[in-house]
């Protein structure tokens, strides 16, 4: 290797958490150098994540109302067909435009992409085994770790990513499964439940837990979500492992059994996806050279500046602590680097959003019933469904409710959770209630646009001190 270069900040990651850090520091005037190992930037989240599932979700969901939800408007179409050639293109130019735009804001603020995998050295001295071959020595003032997050296996199940698939797979399946078998009804198995479905795979979820949507979903907008997703076709297994799976058949046959003791059985599945949550991606960083652990979960330890044990390596997003979100990386991204250039940052992790983007959507933010109950918080709850919102029954479209968590003596605004149409973009509205500390009324004697769909977020948050006007 020849002579290290020096850097003021070296990111090994070119995700979220690392992409963002990158264009931070650039904007900053420091001389940063960014390791990805993947040929494009943006990580998990613009390549295999956030953009090319939202791609599938939102045409599946036009397709599926085209074939479903027409006529009683007056619309009458022919013949209509799903091209899934057509269907994966749209998705990769959409990856394609944002990845080489990162590309692009790179080259604005003058940061290295090294493209390369990225390992320790020593405490400041970071090695980049080059895409191209050879190999780069960079040693840096500061080091930021963003290396992300992988699938956690299923045990049992060797993924090929054609019959046995993990999200990658189901974002580019060539052809509809007859019939589809999801283990782990979160976010992953309901949104690409809902993508194949709609293109006509007889879905199944199998669900560990007696209810859907993973951690953080309130259980009350779960069972309702529940229900919507039933009508649309999907089929749900609560309560209920995966045992077994034998792959030698034709058809994958899974052993399910109910975790409360009921007897066991068999599904027959042509695709399994496997979806039971991710975990810290850390290796080949070389992380014994310089000492540094991970926990039980192997997730990188760090202080509230994200700082490990050497204080000038500093670790952002999935890799360490908090929800696995691009937001919530982004976040880190932008607060690691103030604390560098400007001694302070700032997440506040009470109120970062979550948004399921199924359809409808189910977003939240703060504190679910469940967890204000287990706390003994006394509190109050206030809902409004859409069904009496005019927007929503204008559109024909009215499916779902906004429901209010406030504390009962403050009325300061707990958490705000809703499903139904454009949930993902409503809850912006609560999230900056929970970060500014409203209160209920607050938010409800705000004036609201009519006929707006956010006026059943005023109205959810009336009915929690008052009467709602139009429920
Ligand atoms: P990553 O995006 O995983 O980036 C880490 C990068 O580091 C990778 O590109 C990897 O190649 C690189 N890397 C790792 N080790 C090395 C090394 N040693 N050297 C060089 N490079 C290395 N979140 C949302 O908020 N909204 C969504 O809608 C959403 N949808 C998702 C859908 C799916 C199917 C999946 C799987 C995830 C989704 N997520 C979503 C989660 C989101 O993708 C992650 O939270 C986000 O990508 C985390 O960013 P990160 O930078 O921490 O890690
Ligand atoms: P998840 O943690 O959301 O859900 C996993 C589900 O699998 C849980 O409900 C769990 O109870 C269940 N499960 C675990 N083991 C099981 C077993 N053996 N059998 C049956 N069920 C089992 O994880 P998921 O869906 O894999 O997603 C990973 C992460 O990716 C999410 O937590 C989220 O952070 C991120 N993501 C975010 C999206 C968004 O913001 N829209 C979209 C997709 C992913």
């Amino acid at each position: 290797a020849s002579e290290a270069e020096e850097k003021d900040l070296v990111i090994i990651g070119g995700g979220v958490a690392g992409y963002v850090a990158a264009i931070k520091a650039g904007q900053a005037g420091l001389k940063v150098a960014c390791i990805e190992k993947r040929d494009a930037l943006g990580g998990t989240c613009l390549n295999v994540g956030c953009i090319p599932s939202k791609s599938l979700l939102n045409n599946t969901h036009l397709y599926h109302q085209i074939l479903h939800d027409t006529k009683n408007r007056g619309i009458e179409v022919g013949d209509v067909k799903m091209n899934i050639q057509q269907l994966m293109k749209a998705k990769d130019t959409s990856v394609t435009g944002l990845t080489k735009g990162i590309a692009f804001l790179f080259k604005k603020h003058n940061i290295e992409w090294v493209k390369g995998s990225g390992s320790f050295v020593d405490e400041h001295t970071v090695k980049a085994d080059l895409v191209e071959g050879g190999e780069r020595l960079l040693r840096a003032k500061n080091i930021f770790i963003a290396t992300g997050s992988e699938v956690s296996p299923f045990p049992g199940l060797q993924v090929d990513e054609k019959r046995v698939i993990t999200s990658t797979g189901a974002l580019a399946l060539e052809q509809v499964p007859k019939k589809m078998l999801v283990i782990g009804g979160g976010i992953i198995g309901l949104e690409m439940a809902s993508v194949w479905s709609r293109l006509g795979a007889e879905v199944t979820v199998v669900e560990f837990l007696g209810r859907i949507g993973g951690p953080g979903m309130d259980e009350e907008i779960a069972k309702q979500t529940q229900k919507i997703l039933q009508k649309q076709g999907l089929k749900f297994k609560l309560n209920t492992k995966v045992v077994t799976g034998d792959t030698t058949g034709e058809l994958i046959s899974l052993n399910v059994e109910s975790t409360k003791g009921g007897k066991a059985e068999t599904i027959d599945a042509d695709v399994v996806l496997t979806a039971i949550g991710r975990r810290p991606y850390t290796s080949g960083l070389n992380l014994e050279s310089i000492g540094l652990e991970t926990d039980d979960r192997g997730r990188l330890v760090i202080d509230h500046e994200y700082r490990t044990k050497h204080p000038h390596i500093r670790v952002i997003g999935d890799v360490t602590f908090g929800p696995m979100l691009a937001h919530k990386a982004e976040e880190e991204g932008v607060a690691a680097v103030e604390y560098i250039t400007k001694g302070h940052g700032h997440v506040n992790y009470g109120a970062i959003p979550s948004v399921m983007y199924t359809y409808p959507e189910v977003a939240w933010v703060g504190q679910a019933e469940q967890d204000v109950k287990a706390a003994g918080i006394k509190y109050k709850v206030g809902t409004f469904p859409f069904s009496a919102n005019s927007r929503a029954k204008t559109n024909l479209d009215s499916e779902g409710l906004v429901k209010f968590i406030a504390d009962a003596e403050t009325d300061r605004v707990l958490g705000v959770h809703i499903v139904g149409p454009a949930a993902g973009e409503l809850i912006a509205e609560g999230t900056l209630a929970v970060e500014y500390g409203a209160s209920c009324e607050d938010v409800a004697r705000t004036c609201h646009a009519h006929p707006t769909l956010s006026e059943a977020v005023k109205e959810a948050a009336m009915a929690t001190y008052d009467k709602a006007i139009h429920f």
